[in-house]
């Protein structure tokens, strides 16, 4: 009877689950391959989440999510603020079913902006760390003496040098904060918990088991980090090699890809001649300059809406400068802000209306997605019935720690196109579950009386999460997926053959060499 309340309970949370208005990667102008991208990305900003309050399981989620109205109440979602408990659904199946592995890629936490808008003061925000302010974390304290020891950890090429923890009394451009990294403390912590009683990893683990890679920034090491000590607190440094991606897409030895190029910059074309029929934000951008006493290329070219999110995150005023001639002089207002928010949903819309993203994110991401799926069948066929187990295990935890250019083209690619931009701290969790081996009962006509009954292998199965909500079934793969035929997690072989195969169809392929190689008709 339990077993069965907990199956409808995942049931119709399944179907209540997805939320959801997004927001816009704005001015997109991002080069796919090297990690400075997200820096010549305007931030956008998600809708606020109605989700996340409350300790309890049984939490209802809201069924459709209204965009709020208020933009600064609306960016704050996009902030994380660790300020709440935060749901999680990870680890829940029917029961007696067995979690193999699971994949995380996270997008790092909060940091400082990536710009400088010229004449104005910089936000006035503390790097360092420090157990008593807030916000805090109760693993803080031992996370920074644990990273003091991480000399002893094996760092591919450069990432030996980058520092292991933010240290400057006023942060660096883009250097993660204490906001960030609690965010991860307590996204490793909400995963520890989710997968405890299914014994993910043995308290011995091995080098093999745990594998996490990181680009080469600061932030996203960091990050990386901080989501490692909460999920594994006090971890053996010598056990663990942090694995460098050179590109933001994680695209490994397969980034090479015209066809990706090509549709990204057709892209970026849709997205300058929706901006420049903005009238109304053309006009915000030219009283904003005007306030501060610049160009207003000048203004546009300091991404300003990063640094005023910052502002908002961290409560800070927004930015003013005193009178000056020409009328100059007075404070950025929420009115601007609002303004350049209400452009970025509508190019949003337009985004997807138009596909083109959607197109560049498929081929952006099958180089991930594909080293997912080939994880996932080494790991299922290392628990195949009757197969010794390999010493020291399978792959069974890894993390990729990301940016925003890496998350977004990922949600996309799988179709889940509603879903909100990936705020601070955002995770995308792919788990990979087997029921229960069945026992064959029936000895075959014919056969002896001595025949002992085999074991059958039990199914393989996907969940897909984001930020701790369960969208396997809004994901392109498993939408049509009748969950209430039987089936309650969706099979993993749809999820093999979108990524061999299907996912391609947009492109009108069936190849990722055929996609990007074909010569533009
Ligand atoms: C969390 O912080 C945000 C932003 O500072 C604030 O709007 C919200 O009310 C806070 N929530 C709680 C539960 O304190
Ligand atoms: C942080 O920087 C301060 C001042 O430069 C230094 O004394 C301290 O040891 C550093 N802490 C860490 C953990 O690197
Ligand atoms: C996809 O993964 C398979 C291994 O499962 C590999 O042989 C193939 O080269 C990969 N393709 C790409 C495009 O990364
Ligand atoms: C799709 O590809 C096939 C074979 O490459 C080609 O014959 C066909 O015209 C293409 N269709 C579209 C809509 O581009």
């Amino acid at each position: 009877m339990l077993a069965r309340n907990r199956f409808l309970l995942l049931v119709v949370v399944g179907g209540a689950v997805l939320a959801i208005v997004s927001l816009s990667l704005q001015f997109l102008n991002l080069i796919p391959t090297t990690p400075i991208a997200e820096e010549r990305l305007l931030q956008a900003l998600d809708g606020g989440t109605g989700a996340g309050q409350g300790k309890s399981r049984k939490r209802v989620f809201p069924v459709l999510h209204t965009p709020d109205p208020n933009p600064v109440s609306e960016a704050y979602g996009y902030c994380n603020t660790p300020n709440r408990t935060e749901q999680a659904w990870e680890g829940h199946s029917p029961v007696d079913y067995k979690l193999l592995s699971v994949q995380v890629m996270i997008r790092h936490g909060d940091r400082y902006p990536l710009y400088y808008i010229p004449k104005t003061k910089r936000p006035a925000i503390d790097c360092t760390l420090s157990p008593s302010r807030k916000p805090s974390h109760p693993q803080l304290g031992s996370f920074i003496s644990h990273m003091g020891q991480g000399g002893r950890g094996h760092w591919e090429s450069t990432l030996g040098s980058v520092p292991r923890l933010p240290n400057h009394s006023a942060c660096e451009m883009g250097e993660l904060t204490q906001t960030g990294v609690v965010q991860h403390l307590r996204n490793g912590q909400l995963l520890r918990q989710a997968y405890k009683r299914h014994k993910l990893l043995p308290s011995d683990w091995s080098p093999r088991q745990v594998w996490v890679e990181t680009t080469g920034k600061s932030r996203t090491l960091q990050s990386g980090l901080s989501l490692l000590y909460g999920f594994l607190p006090d971890f053996d440094w010598t056990k663990l090699t942090v694995r460098h991606q050179w590109s933001t897409l994680f695209c490994g030895s397969a980034c090479d890809c015209p066809a990706r190029n090509r549709y990204l910059e057709e892209e970026q074309r849709r997205q300058y001649r929706l901006r420049v029929a903005d009238t109304e934000l053309e006009r915000t951008y030219a009283d904003m300059a005007r306030t501060l006493g610049l160009l207003t290329r000048q203004l546009r070219a300091a991404n300003p809406i990063d640094s005023l999110l910052c502002h908002l995150c961290h409560g800070l005023p927004f930015p003013c400068v005193p009178a000056g001639e020409a009328g100059t002089g007075g404070c950025l207002t929420v009115g601007q802000f609002a303004v350049i928010r209400r452009q970025q949903l509508e190019d949003e819309v337009d985004r997807r209306r138009v596909g083109l993203y959607h197109k560049y994110a498929v081929l952006a991401t099958h180089p991930y997605l594909n080293r997912t799926a080939a994880k996932m069948e080494r790991v299922a066929r290392g628990h195949e019935a009757g197969r010794r187990p390999r010493a020291g295990g399978e792959e069974v935890f890894t993390l990729s720690s990301a940016h925003d250019v890496t998350v977004a083209p990922l949600l996309s690619a799988l179709g889940l196109e509603e879903a909100k931009f990936p705020r601070f701290a955002a995770r995308v969790v792919f788990e990979l579950w087997k029921s229960p081996a069945t026992a064959r009962a029936q000895p075959k006509k014919g056969a002896g009386k001595g025949e002992r009954s085999k074991a059958k292998d039990g199914e393989l199965f996907i969940r897909v999460l984001y930020n701790g909500e369960d969208v396997t079934f809004h994901t392109t793969f498993c939408r049509s997926h009748d969950r209430h035929a039987g089936q309650p997690l969706c099979p993993l072989e749809k999820f093999l053959s979108f990524v061999r195969r299907d996912m391609f169809r947009v492109v009108n392929a069936t190849s990722y060499q055929e996609a990007c190689y074909r010569r533009p008709g």
